[in-house]
């Protein structure tokens, strides 16, 4: 394994440490046998995974990165999960995906593509009656996304924020030290010294603002 490939790893352990989030938005949801769920910008596919473990259901992964979907594409393989997670190379602007088919649309750190409104307002058609779509977004506007959830045609179900403090201490925290120890470890590969300075250019870009936090919306089609 390259030493940026050991970075991807270990970084995506530190994502997983969010997955109580992902595991609470998920038992707010009233109880489906064997759902259908679209991810939507599935990443490495961390929420993805858990949500294959405790749905018991078949879910579509999309996103448009090469290198996340084959990390996903190891991981289903790891846990032996290929009848139950379908990866889908495709774009979320033009997403090939049949409509009313899914139970769940799941978007965690993927509505900033779109935007919020764009997102909610084009995804309804891809729900089934009844269905839910579960939004992980910046908190900011808060009370404007919240009225538009009934202006698109859904009931909100729940919502919850993950405060500065939680990203700080469950996420970037240890993001920063483990860039520290890489950087550290391996001056020299420059591969792995592009992305450790991308991505701490990213955490000092969120922290900028003490109020960097995030907010899950659970919303279902009326
Ligand atoms: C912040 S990451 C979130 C990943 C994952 N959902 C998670 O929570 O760990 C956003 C994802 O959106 C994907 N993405 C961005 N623009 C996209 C597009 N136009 N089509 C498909 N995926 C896109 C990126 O590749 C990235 O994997």
């Amino acid at each position: 394994m390259s030493n940026l490939d050991s970075y991807r790893a270990k970084k995506d352990h530190i994502r997983e440490n969010l997955n109580k989030y992902t595991i609470k938005a998920y038992k707010s949801l009233s109880e489906i046998e064997n759902p259908r769920i679209l991810d939507v910008g599935c990443g490495t596919g961390v929420p993805t995974v858990e949500l294959a473990r405790i749905s018991g259901g078949n879910i579509t992964a999309l996103d448009d990165n090469e290198n996340s979907l084959n990390m996903l594409k190891a991981k289903i393989k790891a846990w032996e999960l290929d009848k139950k997670v379908t990866v889908l190379n495709d774009s979320i602007f033009t997403m090939d995906v049949p409509d009313e088919s899914f139970d769940i649309i799941w978007a965690e750190g993927s509505v900033f593509v779109m935007g919020f409104e764009n997102s909610i307002k084009n995804w309804r058609r891809f729900l089934k009656s009844d269905g839910f779509l579960v939004i992980h977004d910046d908190s900011k506007d808060k009370d404007k996304k919240l009225e538009l959830v009934k202006k698109h045609g859904y009931r909100l179900i729940d919502e919850f924020e993950l405060s500065h403090q939680v990203w700080s201490d469950e996420y970037y925290k240890p993001l920063e030290q483990l860039i520290k120890t890489f950087k550290d470890k391996q001056p020299d590969d420059q591969n792995l010294i592009n992305e450790l300075n991308k991505d701490q250019i990213e955490i000092d870009q969120s922290f900028s603002s003490v109020m960097a936090s995030s907010l899950i919306i659970i919303i279902q089609k009326t």
